[in-house]
């Protein structure tokens, strides 16, 4: 397959590695600052994509946009016409539990969702949408020894960023969910459906309940060993 109704490569390889950021222009940053031999694979919609080396090694990041269609669509196409077989999302995510501090690295273990997507594999009950657990391994790994604090469990992939129940979170977190983001379920179960592996990684943005407010070198640096640990998976 050439092309797809939202990648064209125009001939540029897609590694078996990718790294999925919800900002394009995020992919394009870290194509720039970590990537040698450096080819843009997609333009379509500005979604842009990027493939190079790392540490010698072949990867692509690819933005993803926001929500669990878009990464949906997006990780489907890469998976199913592009043969895509390790899918890292990277990203940020809004803490839930008392002993998590801002920058915190999370890795989802699992997705839980408010969302609809799993229905379509009609399943005879409920299914738990987990990542690899060979990626989950390594990059905790890769994280303690990079002496990063992690929290590793359920994150909630959402479909509600302002939500009408100022209850609902609550009621997540009395289950034990890290954090909230709003993708990870559905690129989970699209692996998952595939038989190759995904992982979320993300970073701690803000605090739910909580009104801090993080600075761009604050960030900066958190983004920095998140990126780090997700590319040395490639
Ligand atoms: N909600 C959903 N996604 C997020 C959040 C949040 O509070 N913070 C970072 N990503």
């Amino acid at each position: 397959m050439t092309s797809t109704p939202h990648i064209d490569p125009k001939g540029v390889d897609i590694a078996e590695t990718i790294l999925l950021p919800g900002d394009p222009l995020r992919a394009k940053f870290i194509a720039e600052t970590y990537f040698d031999d450096i080819r843009c694979f997609n333009e379509v919609r500005n979604m842009l994509g990027f493939t190079g080396t790392y540490q010698g090694r072949p990867v692509s990041v690819m933005g993803t946009g926001m929500g669990i269609p878009s990464i949906s669509l997006y990780s489907y196409e890469l998976i199913h016409h592009f043969g895509v077989k390790n899918l890292i999302r990277v990203g940020t995510c809004g803490a839930m539990q008392e002993n998590m501090e801002l920058y915190d690295v999370v890795i989802a273990q699992g997705a839980s969702t408010d969302s609809n997507y799993l229905q379509q594999f009609d399943l005879p009950g409920q299914w738990a949408p987990l990542s690899s657990y060979r990626l989950l391994e390594k990059a905790k790994r890769v994280a303690d020894e990079r002496g990063q604090r992690t929290h590793v469990g359920n994150v909630l992939s959402s479909d509600v960023f302002y939500g009408a129940d100022p209850d609902a979170l609550g009621r997540w977190m009395k289950m034990g969910i890290l954090a909230v983001e709003m993708e990870s379920a559905g690129l989970f179960a699209n692996a998952a459906a595939a038989g190759v592996d995904a992982l979320g990684i993300f970073t701690v943005s803000d605090k739910i309940g909580s009104d801090v407010k993080t600075t761009p070198e604050e960030r900066q640096t958190a983004f920095t060993a998140m990126i780090e640990i997700a590319l040395d998976l490639a």
